[in-house]
């Protein structure tokens, strides 16, 4: 259209384009305030809208690392029943031992697979089941589908135990797993993972394979992020930035110690949980975050984990032991620093204890997270095919765990 066409008509078109723009106008309030309506008078919580998968903020990180973490279930923790049923445990530990025949004094342990799920899940993960079944000449493979019955038994002696598990169904999960590990020893593995490499080619660990360390638990790097901003750390659903993994462990001797407190410590955290008052502030903490973070991380999983191992460590290693944090208090305890970027396995065997009691801990192995914690979108955990990944997880199919990233 050139200049004086558009002159020549611009009335008409003027009026008729006004008429046009208000209607136009009058439709997008109208549109507007009815979903105004609809979504700031939804008289229900959509939590959808609250919590929607939408594409994530980029992290935001801190000047300063975290190292350390407190839970609260330490703060209130009943450290005489917690004494008490430690030592139940030892003794059950001494009487078993007393009689073990003479080439079962050594304490190791049977090679031999775990797995427990549901019926469900077995099937689902089918395939993978096999390849851990198959790929590991050798080696027992024991799958459950539902809660081992002859395991409780060996418990009897100790009724805190199976009255926990009764009546606790979520920590059921973690408890099964170590009472198992603790008394049989063996490899824990959970339904979600995929053995890439058999266990006698995986290189991180095929001295352990061979019994060529003395270690009795080998665990591994599974969340190192300790400059995650708390706003961050929230958003992905975490508790903390940093963290043993307890998807994938494994005890090549029977009794280890850090097992044993496992135990002790996922009882006595429920019970702290189940005597929080109703409506006080930290039961009113724990269910707002409750909503969209797992917290049973840190009631038996991999949050208490950590905690046992720091620790530990902390109480055992020898006072110089260079994996000793210098800004961690007088006794210099064992913080997460030295666990930051791992690149090879940490080996923490008897001769570096400070005495030569192995009451707490008889050798611990930690592989970097590559090894078993590889593949997800944080910690430099590398791509599920690097040549150091020996098992795969399937981070955070399970909903409630570690929602989107891993
Ligand atoms: C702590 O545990 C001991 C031993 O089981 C028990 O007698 C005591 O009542 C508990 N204390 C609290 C505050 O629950």
């Amino acid at each position: 259209m050139s200049y004086s066409e558009d002159v020549l008509h611009g009335g008409d078109a003027m009026r008729f384009h006004r008429v046009r723009t208000l209607r136009r106008a009058l439709i997008a309030l109208i549109a507007s305030i009815l979903l105004y309506i609809l979504f700031a008078y939804e008289p229900v919580n959509i939590p959808v809208l609250a919590f929607s998968p939408s594409t994530p903020d980029a992290p935001v990180y801190q000047s300063r690392p975290v190292y350390e973490y407190t839970s609260l279930y330490r703060l209130r923790a009943n450290i005489s029943f917690e004494e008490r049923l430690e030592e139940q445990l030892v003794s059950l530990e001494r009487e078993v031992r007393s009689k073990l025949l003479k080439e079962e004094k050594d304490l190791v342990a049977k090679k031999r697979i775990w797995q427990i799920t549901t019926p469900d899940l077995a099937e689902a993960w089918k395939s993978w089941i096999s390849q851990w079944r198959d790929n590991n000449a050798g080696w027992e493979y024991k799958l459950y589908t539902s809660p081992p019955t002859d395991l409780m038994p060996l418990f009897d002696s100790i009724p805190q135990i199976a009255e926990a598990n009764q009546k606790f169904p979520s920590i059921r999960e973690d408890l099964v797993r170590y009472l198992i590990l603790w008394y049989h020893g063996g490899f824990y593995t959970a339904i979600d993972t995929w053995d890439r490499v058999a266990m006698r080619d995986c290189q991180p660990i095929v001295k352990v394979v061979e019994g060529k360390r003395d270690v009795s638990l080998v665990i591994g790097v599974d969340d190192d992020e300790p400059y995650l901003s708390s706003q961050t750390l929230k958003q992905w659903g975490w508790m903390r930035g940093f963290g043993f993994g307890q998807a994938v462990m494994w005890a090549p001797r029977r009794f280890d110690p850090i097992l044993r407190r496992a135990i002790v410590r996922t009882i006595s955290h429920v019970l702290v949980q189940e005597s929080l008052p109703k409506g006080s502030w930290s039961q009113r903490q724990l269910s707002r975050i409750g909503s969209h973070i797992d917290t049973s991380g840190e009631v038996s999983g991999a949050g208490m984990f950590t905690d046992i191992v720091l620790e530990v460590l902390s109480e055992s290693l020898a006072d110089g032991h260079e994996i000793r944090d210098r800004d961690a208090g007088l006794e210099r305890r064992v913080s997460w620093k030295k666990f930051r970027h791992m690149k090879e396995v940490m080996w923490l065997e008897r001769n570096q204890l400070k005495d030569k009691s192995d009451e707490d801990m008889r050798g611990l192995a930690v592989l970097p997270i590559n090894v078993w914690g590889s593949g997800q979108t944080h910690s430099k955990s590398g791509p599920s095919e690097s040549d150091d990944a020996c098992v795969n997880h399937v981070h955070g199919w399970r909903p409630k765990r570690h929602k989107i990233f891993g």
